[in-house]
């Protein structure tokens, strides 16, 4: 789904890259997954601040399909801490209208984490107030190759007209079909890059990189980041 072309002063949906927990970890001289750990409390906050600010949809960059190569140690902590926080926060999510949704390779993460996910994901199906979206096992390239994948199969099987096929086609055979592009995306502990992270989607997002690494980024750098959102003149092409 694209952006109608007004710019309201709060970002619809906002997706971070949440990236600096083992920089942080080393400044404080601790085990890289001390840094995971940490910055379990900024996405409590972030949370909690875009709720605060009427933002609607939060994606949070959590595991990328490349950082399956880290040591089978981090994968294993960052998995474990994953599903620590899905079972403890369920509550939270339920008294805060949170949805939660992911998006991704579910299937490459392990049973007892996707099924605690999908609890979670059932459980809060008809919340509303905000749809929080973690992109685990996420590579942009490869949603987009299964995406062409599946609209080959449909031109295949006689459904589709290649000479029909747009830009909506190929947004609809995303993970995000029924999710609105993010208006603003946010980048922790100063990396000026995309990592492969919704790469289709931010075709016109604003982008707000700052040097805070993520277990010290919360509501105050939140806010922030909205505030220099604000400040922005989005054009999408037009004058
Ligand atoms: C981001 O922090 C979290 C994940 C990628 C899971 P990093 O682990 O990438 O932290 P740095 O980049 O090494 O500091
Ligand atoms: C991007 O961070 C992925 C997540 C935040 C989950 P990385 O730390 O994996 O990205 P690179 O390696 O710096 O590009
Ligand atoms: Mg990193």
């Amino acid at each position: 789904m694209g952006n109608p072309g007004s710019s309201p002063s709060v970002p619809r949906h906002v997706a971070i890259i949440m990236d600096g927990n083992g920089r942080w970890a080393k400044q404080h001289h601790l085990p890289r997954l001390s840094g995971h750990e940490a910055g379990r409390k900024s996405v409590k906050q972030v949370v909690q601040a875009a709720i605060d600010h009427g933002v609607k949809y939060l994606t949070l960059y959590a595991f990328s399909v490349e950082n399956w190569q880290r040591p089978r140690e981090e994968v294993q902590g960052l998995m474990g801490l994953l599903r620590g926080v899905i079972r403890e926060e369920l509550s939270e999510m339920g008294k805060e209208g949170i949805r939660l949704r992911t998006i991704g390779r579910r299937q490459d993460l392990p049973s007892a984490v996707r099924e605690e996910l999908e609890a979670a994901i059932e459980k809060t199906k008809n919340n509303t107030r905000l749809d929080l979206i973690l992109a685990l096992s996420y590579g942009s390239r490869v949603e987009i190759t299964e995406a062409v994948q599946s609209i080959a199969r449909e031109v295949k099987d006689g459904g589709l007209d290649p000479e029909k096929i747009n830009e909506k086609t190929v947004s609809a055979h995303l993970y995000t079909h029924d999710i609105p592009d993010p208006d603003l995306l946010i980048r922790t502990s100063g990396e000026m890059r995309v990592s492969n992270f919704l790469l289709w989607q931010i075709s016109y997002a604003e982008i707000h990189v700052t040097p805070v690494l993520w277990p010290d980024f919360g509501k105050k750098e939140f806010s922030e980041a909205l505030a220099d959102f604000a400040r922005r003149e989005r054009r999408f092409g037009g004058l």
